[in-house]
């Protein structure tokens, strides 16, 4: 029997009772081994499950971050601390990463390690130098006795000095620059345009030329490879008179060459690792191709699957939301966004774009200010946190301004409140839109958005023919117009451009940067994660590696147009991997594989017309729907279980991809009910980009496995999933419902004053539907593994606490009671009956991703403080507030175990 040993490191921060600078800097530096660059490098695949079984250890380090050179007086909050752990033999990197309470606290445990692994400890936050310390084990370690090490440990803050000479230079440079521009040249820097780009270089007219020259146009959109941009860079560099670079921006979703899979699906990792590395290749790949500026994260809530653009966030929780745009922000700028390997994000769309009524893209959003503070503002300011460099504003309305002209929004809270000292820019011509809002011709449309705090204006030239009157009109002032053109210009110069506008121009690079076998590796353990085992009867999956026969079916079982999902900007299609090559290549010799097509992708004429308007590509089959249905039920005779692979269409979701009815298509419905009445095992493969209606699907099929859109390596990684190489730990992040009907449905409600038990079902008078249940299909935090895990009794080592410094540890034992290794995300959610306002009935605070091995038992510990209790009070002040709450711990946010505590003030 494994014995499991729990060593303690305690972390301690000394507090100095007299603190100068100096002695506030990092002790023990002669420890850091890794430098940052080589880290993210070399941290491709976490090989966990090929890890020997003896020597593990479970480690715990708890400890508290404090900035010493504000006199020890600040706790650094939402710092991330990671552990790293490289297994020698093989190079390969895993990690756990956790993020510091506001009072600096942070608490790490869970880990198993082995005892050939290199540790280290890893701590980033923003503005402070990031540090690497690494974690020794003593020889005369006796494994039985709890073992604390005094480490002196805090940030650094030096950087901070020489970011302030940097700030400096920055400014003299700025300065210079804007002391020698011409009114006109400054609004020319406030103006984004698309420019395209063939082999021969970029395709710009006779006009934009003009305006090249004039210095009229300050960053470009949607032109890369070094040849492209070096060509449209020494046009303004030549023959504009100040020489002004551009900044060169591209919607780098998920992965820039090598697409990763889906935001949604990436989402469902529950990895912030994964999630931070997945924005690091792609930033890798953008500046290879010589793109500066992402558009990216997406961090907008969604409470509605109907919206298309679902797919591109991270679904509807804000506290994993949050953290999920934070990793995205450090994967993309790393630590210093002058780095030619790293690119400025944006994240978007400010504010509340997600919330469109009806799932309608671009239709209005109408919020209270206590829901937009609790559940969709929180992401947003993550993404300020982590130190993004620009933001983009939405489409919709605010509390009836459009955002893109909203005072309140872009300044007030943005700047004012959240210190973001980075550039706004808007949506694509979101300034133009705000005519057809009803606030007036472009040149007041234009004006009020940049009194509102717009400096940057995509696509509608509002600014560039309008602001020059608006000045002598007395509108807007040339002031303003400086302070947007400063805040453009401190852009190039933090990439570096003002230095030298080729800086992101490297010939060589494409070569040895994109679409590398490590990233296609990569692209691959990504996509496996990401998907989510809805349903698994009589564990049919994963299927056996021999003497079987599938049937492979369905429209999406050897397509490749539709894999990349919606938002693939540079990647292209004809690399992707599809169902039955991923099947073929990984097994095809051991098993038999009939492959037929058996249905249609879709056959909705209206909506066939509208997608291929767009590059759909879908076509149509020249047999009928009922002729490839005997072929397919045919091969089905033949077979041991059949394998269809159903779902959307790229095109069906997305931007302006809205869907009235998220439903699988008739015709691959009509597929399936033939496949269902053979009686033979029916696995559904399920591509999608937002949650599906699948109430008689969920009845009918054997299994379903949920792979959303997943990128390049998609048919690798499903053939991994469907026999057992990988075992599937995806988390949903977005509710399932049973009916469009039910929507908006999210785990995160208000109980209501007549709140529905199903216990009580004959009472009528309760917030309920007559025609069906108020339960989702699957809920947040839903999926399976092919293991089984048990959550043991919760012990708390409290139940009165006092204090905002009291915590609160809840433990438990977590076990692993099958066959296959695998990883559970144990997922912790607080709920809190009695407020002074509404509460939802229970939120996610926290969460830890755990391996175990089969029939491996761990203890699990989370460590709970008055931060996770805080919530906006009617006043919109962020408090908390005593009283009797109660913390659930489950696998989902609904099959939880609970504690109840009191927490009182004094
Ligand atoms: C989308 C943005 C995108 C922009 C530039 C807009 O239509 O809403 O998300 O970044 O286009 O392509």
């Amino acid at each position: 029997m494994k014995t499991f040993i729990f060593l303690t490191i305690l972390l301690q921060i000394f507090v100095l009772q007299q603190v100068r600078t100096n002695e506030c800097e990092l002790t023990s530096n002669d420890d850091i081994q890794l430098t940052a660059n080589e880290f993210i490098q070399s941290r491709q695949i976490c090989h966990i499950l090929n890890l020997p079984t003896t020597n593990k250890r479970q480690i715990s380090i708890t400890g508290r971050l404090v900035d010493y050179t504000t006199r020890c007086q600040k706790s650094i909050s939402n710092a991330n601390v990671e552990i790293i752990r490289i297994h020698l033999n093989h190079r390969s990197v895993c990690s756990n990463i956790y993020h510091s309470n506001s009072d600096g606290y942070f608490n790490l445990t869970n880990l198993i390690i082995d005892f050939n692994e290199e540790i280290f400890l890893r701590l980033t936050a923003p503005s402070y130098k990031t540090i690497y310390k690494k974690i020794h084990f003593p020889l005369s370690y006796d494994q039985s006795v709890e073992m604390i090490l005094n480490w002196k440990i805090v940030l650094s803050k030096d950087i901070k000095q020489s970011q302030s000479q940097d700030d400096q230079r920055m400014k003299s440079i700025v300065d210079t620059l804007l002391s020698e521009m011409t009114l006109d040249e400054k609004i020319g820097q406030l103006n984004l345009e698309g420019v395209g780009f063939n082999a021969d270089g970029p395709v710009i007219t006779n006009e934009q030329r003009e305006r090249i020259r004039r210095g009229e146009i300050g960053a470009v959109l949607g032109i890369f490879t070094p040849q492209a941009v070096r060509q449209l860079q020494e046009l303004a560099i030549n023959s504009s008179r100040l020489k002004v670079p551009f900044i060169f921006g591209f919607d780098v979703i998920h992965g820039h060459k090598t697409i990763f899979p889906i935001p949604l699906a990436l989402s469902a990792t529950w990895n912030m690792t994964l999630i931070e590395q997945s924005a690091r290749i792609a930033a890798r790949e953008a500046t290879a191709d010589a793109l500066n500026w992402v558009f990216s994260p997406m961090v907008d809530i969604a409470h509605d699957p109907r919206w298309g653009r679902i797919l591109e966030g991270a679904g509807e929780d804000p506290y994993l939301g949050s953290q999920v745009a934070a990793a995205m922000v450090r994967g993309y700028q790393g630590s210093n966004i002058s780095d030619v390997d790293t690119v400025m994000a944006c994240f978007k769309h400010f504010g509340l774009y997600g919330a469109a009524e009806a799932g309608r893209d671009y239709n209005t959003v109408d919020m209270s200010p206590l829901r937009m503070y609790e559940f969709y503002l929180p992401p947003y300011r993550a993404a300020v946190e982590a130190g993004a460099g620009s933001v983009m504003t939405s489409f919709n309305e605010i509390n009836g301004v459009p955002s893109t002209a909203n005072q309140w929004l872009l300044t007030d809270l943005l700047r004012n409140q959240w210190n973001f000292t980075g550039f706004v820019v808007t949506d694509a011509t979101a300034m133009y839109e705000l005519i057809p809002h009803g606030l007036g011709n472009l040149q007041e449309v234009s004006a009020r958005s940049l009194n509102a705090g717009v400096d940057l204006d995509m696509g509608s030239q509002g600014f560039l023919s309008t602001l020059n009157q608006s000045v002598q009109q007395g509108k807007v002032t040339e002031q303003t117009i400086e302070q947007a053109c400063r805040r453009v210009l401190e852009a190039k110069y933090k990439l570096g451009l003002l230095d030298d506008p080729f800086h992101y121009v490297n010939e060589s690079r494409a070569h040895t940067d994109i679409f590398t076998k490590e990233n296609r590796l990569a692209a691959r353990d990504f996509a496996r994660r990401s998907f989510v085992l809805l349903k698994n009867d009589k564990q049919i999956l994963p299927l056996a590696r021999s003497n079987l026969t599938i049937t492979l079916v369905g429209p999406l079982a050897d397509d490749r147009r539709n894999l990349l999902g919606a938002w693939s900007g540079a990647g292209d299609w004809t690399q992707a991997v599809s169902v039955l090559d991923g099947i073929n290549q990984l097994i095809g010799n051991n098993i038999q594989v009939l492959h037929v097509k058996g249905a249609n992708l879709l056959e909705d004429p209206d909506m066939l017309k509208l997608l291929n308007a767009y590059g759909g590509d879908i076509i149509l089959d020249n047999r009928t729907a009922t002729q490839m249905i005997d072929e397919a039920l045919q091969a089905a005779q033949k077979s041991d279980v059949i394998v269809a692979v159903v779902g959307e269409t790229q095109g069906m979701t997305g931007e302006a991809a809205s869907r009235a009815d998220i439903g699988l298509p008739v015709c691959q419905q009509l597929l399936l009910q033939a496949l269902f009445n053979t009686n033979k095992p029916v696995v559904i493969v399920l591509m999608n980009g937002r949650p599906m209606t699948l109430t008689w699907e969920d009845q009918h099929a054997t299994a379903i496995l949920e792979t959303w859109f997943a990128g390049t390596e998609t048919g690798n990684a499903i053939a991994e999933v469907l026999f057992g190489y990988y075992n599937p730990a995806g988390k949903l992040t977005a509710t399932f419902p049973r009916s469009v009907g039910q929507i908006p449905l999210y785990y995160n409600h208000k109980n209501t004053g007549r709140p529905f038990n199903s216990s009580d079902f004959l009472n009528r008078y309760k917030s309920r539907y007559l025609d069906i249940s108020n339960d989702p299909l699957y809920p947040f935090g839903y999926g399976l593994s092919y293991t089984s895990f048990s959550f043991g009794p919760l012990n708390a080592d409290k139940t009165q606490l006092h204090g905002d410094s009291d915590r609160l540890t809840i433990r438990f034992v977590l076990g692993n009671n099958g066959a296959y290794d695998g990883e559970e995300v144990v997922q912790l959610y607080i709920g809190d009956p009695v407020a002074s306002v509404t509460r939802a009935v229970r939120e996610l605070k926290n969460f830890q991703k755990v391996f175990l091995q089969a029939r491996e038992r761990q203890e699990i510990s989370f460590i709970i403080t008055t931060d996770d209790l805080k919530f906006f009070d009617s006043n919109l002040n962020y408090i908390w507030e005593e009283g009797l709450f109660n913390i659930y711990i489950g696998p989902d946010s609904v099959n939880t175990q609970s504690v109840q505590i009191n927490w009182f003030k004094l």
